[in-house]
This record gives C-alpha cells, sequence and structure tokens, in this order.
C-alpha cells in the first residue's frame, strides 16, 4: 500500500501569534507566509479576521501573495466572524473558513451557558452559513480534548452533514493523553456517519509537554492533517511543533506516512521565527535547538567522531542545521581535544595530546565552554608542536 500524505497545517501566524509579545506586523506576517510556502506546507491559518484591522488586513496581504497554500482565516461560530473572515480570504487562489464552537461540558455550561442541543444548532448553521461563501469550510469542536466521545460524534456526524469538509478535534488544553486522544480519533472514525467524506485534524496544546506525542497518535488513528506551528510556539506552552512531527513522520518510515515539507528550510525557517517575534527557542529543543546536534560528555563525543550515527538519528544537514558539534567541557576526553585541535590545524601525538589533556581540565573546570581561541593558547603554553594538519 503507498504511504498517505499528511496534510501540515500551519498555524505560526494565529495560534503562534497568540503568545504575549510575540505580536507580528503585516510585512514581517508576509516574510513568513511566503516562507512558510517555500516550506511547503498545505494550508497556512494567516490570522483571525475579526480580531483586529491589522489581522484582517494581514490575511487578506498573505492571499494576495501565496499561491500554492490553501489561506485559512479563523471565526467563532459568529455570522460576522464568518462574513468578516470570508472578506478577508476573497483573494485566495484557495480559501477555507475556519469555524467553531466549544463542545466539552466546562465550555457549554460555564464559557457559553447554554445546552448541548443548542450547540449543535450552533455549529451546523456556522457551517452552513461559511458554505455560502467558501467550499472549503474546517470546523473545530473548541476543548475536543475534554468532550464525552458520544457527545462529540453527534457534533462531528451534523458537522458533516452541513458540508464540513476538515473536522478539527482541539486538545484545546493540552489535557489528553496519547492513547486517550488516539482513541478519540479512532471512534469518530468508527461512529460517524459519512467520516470518510471529510479529513480529520489534529490540533493539539502542550500543557503537559504532550502535544506532538497526541498529533503523532491522531495520525495513526486516522487523522489526515496536524496542525502545528514552528518552534512549537503557540497559546500557554504552544502547539505541537511542526519540525517535530516533520522529523518523526521522515525518521520513521514504519509509520507509512509521507508530507511535501522540505526539511532541510527547518532550522533557517526556526530562526527567522524566533528572531521576528523576539523568542528565543529553547537550546534543547528538539530538532532545532542551538544543542541539538551538539556533544559535550566525553563518552558521547568519542562515539560521534568514529561514527556519527552512533548518537545522532537525524542528519544534521537534513533539517539545515550547519553541522554537528564537538563542544569541549570538562566532561570531554582525549578524542574530543584531538579533533577540535585538528580542526584548528594540529594533528597532536598521543604523548603531547596527553601532556594538553591535563591542562585542558584545568581550563575547563573554571570555564563552562573551552573555545577554540582557549585550546590554542593551551597548545600553546604546552609548547605543542603538532604536525600542522593543513601542512
Ligand atoms: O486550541 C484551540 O482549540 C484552537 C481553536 C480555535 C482551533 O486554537
Ligand atoms: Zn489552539
Amino acid at each position: 500500500m503507498p504511504d498517505t500524505q499528511i496534510f501540515i497545517f500551519d498555524t505560526t501566524l494565529r495560534d503562534g501569534e497568540q503568545v504575549p509579545g510575540c505580536k507580528l506586523n503585516t510585512t514581517e506576517k508576509l516574510i513568513i507566509a511566503k516562507e512558510l510556502e517555500r516550506l511547503g506546507v498545505d494550508v497556512i491559518e494567516a490570522g483571525f479576521p475579526i480580531s483586529s484591522p491589522g489581522d484582517f488586513k494581514s490575511v487578506t496581504e498573505i492571499c494576495k501573495l501565496v499561491n500554492e497554500p490553501v489561506v485559512c482565516g479563523l471565526s467563532r461560530a459568529v455570522e460576522k466572524d464568518i462574513k468578516v473572515a470570508a472578506e478577508a480570504l476573497v483573494h485566495a487562489k484557495r480559501p477555507r473558513i475556519h469555524t467553531g464552537i466549544g463542545t466539552s461540558e466546562s465550555h457549554i455550561r460555564f464559557k457559553l451557558q447554554t445546552t448541548p442541543e443548542k450547540i449543535i444548532e450552533r455549529a451546523v448553521a456556522a457551517v452552513a452559513y461559511a458554505k455560502r461563501f467558501v467550499e472549503d469550510v474546517e470546523f473545530y469542536a473548541e476543548d475536543a480534548g475534554r468532550t464525552d466521545n458520544v457527545f462529540l460524534a453527534r457534533v462531528i456526524e451534523a458537522v458533516i452533514k452541513a458540508g464540513a469538509t476538515v473536522l478539527n478535534i482541539p486538545d484545546t488544553t493540552g489535557y489528553c493523553l496519547p492513547h486517550e486522544y488516539g482513541e478519540k480519533i479512532k471512534f469518530l472514525k468508527e461512529n460517524v456517519k459519512g467520516i470518510d467524506k471529510a479529513i480529520i485534524s489534529t490540533h493539539c496544546h502542550n500543557d503537559l509537554g504532550l502535544a506532538t506525542a497526541n498529533s503523532i497518535a491522531g495520525l495513526q488513528n486516522g487523522a489526515r492533517q496536524v496542525e502545528c506551528t514552528i518552534n512549537g510556539i503557540g497559546e500557554r506552552a504552544g502547539n505541537t511543533s511542526l519540525e517535530e512531527v516533520v522529523m518523526i513522520i521522515k525518521q520513521h518510515p514504519g509509520l507509512e506516512l509521507y508530507n511535501r515539507i522540505n526539511s532541510k528550510l527547518l532550522c533557517p525557517l526556526s530562526d527567522m521565527v524566533s528572531e521576528k517575534m523576539g523568542v528565543v527557542v529553547q537550546p534543547n529543543k528538539a530538532i532545532v535547538g542551538a544543542n541539538a546536534f551538539a556533544h559535550s560528555s566525553g563518552i558521547h563525543q568519542d562515539g560521534v567522531i568514529k561514527k556519527r550515527e552512533t548518537y545522532e538519528i537525524i542528519d544534521p544537514k537534513d533539517v539545515g542545521a550547519d553541522q554537528s558539534k564537538i563542544v569541549l567541557t570538562a566532561r570531554s576526553g582525549r578524542a574530543a581535544i584531538a579533533y577540535r585541535a585538528k580542526e584548528i590545524g594540529y594533528n597532536l601525538t598521543k604523548l603531547e595530546l596527553d601532556r594538553v589533556y591535563s591542562n585542558f581540565l584545568l581550563v575547563a573546570d573554571n570555564k563552562k565552554e573551552v573555545n577554540d581561541q582557549d585550546l590554542f593558547v593551551i597548545l600553546k603554553e604546552q609548547n605543542v608542536q603538532g604536525v600542522s594538519a593543513t601542512a
């Protein structure tokens, strides 16, 4: 059987931009949108048009700019929202309205103060209204992660009948465990009439650090679209990180899934988003963090120098990272020192390496990281001639 295509829905410019202090202006959004198109995302969620005139303008301009991806505008299940989203999307080559409503008990009783029956009515009315403007309508069942599966199935069946083309099942609060989220998708696949007419989408938040695991569980149980952001940014603890999902799919052919992303652009785009939003990527972030391909303990360094794959499951070139880094610290061993000395032009003999190593440890115990300049000074102090590696 051929592998199944997974559609990558990027919401960096909508859910990602909800991060406090991450506001982007229209020019910055346009630059990122063009890069997302180059990256190969299938859908760009460009914004929430009714939320502000600035967001409306950004969505409009992104529609004019990009050609390939579907451009999506968010709305609540409210006619005015939907109409404004449709207006913002008029120039899109492939427009999609994303509308929805809360379906969990907490949303129904406390936030919306209504009844389950009224929720179904409002969901159906919103989808039907959105269909007047565009063919492609995605419905989100907000807080689906904490929604009773039987009720969720009723809502989903009703919106499919009303014409929804994509069904977003958000774990809005990041509460689900991977097996629960996977079972939720499976339950919908098995119990909703007409489910095969639409695409099921995951949208997982990271409050318990499970967003990526939950999204993958969703895909393993029949979801065909993943909603995610560059660097995993988003409301509170963030969304599923695009780079993680893409590389999991790539590194695990056994999943029998594929997507259109050019993974070599992941690190450059991560840097661009981080710089434009002013949000530093944590160094130990999977795939795109500064330390994702850095090795500092002697045991690991020795293994990587002999064969990179010993401690790296991803080739840094595949994600556009410079190269594997051998970082010299007090935990480093002789192999790493010999390797880095060679990089700066010294082929050390075994005796020279022994001399340098003791001196290196004294320096390393006082410094977090021994850089090339420090190493050069140590080599000079020890009168190391070496055999010039460049000679
Ligand atoms: O997390 C969520 O439920 C959302 C919806 C608006 C799709 O972002
Ligand atoms: Zn969200």
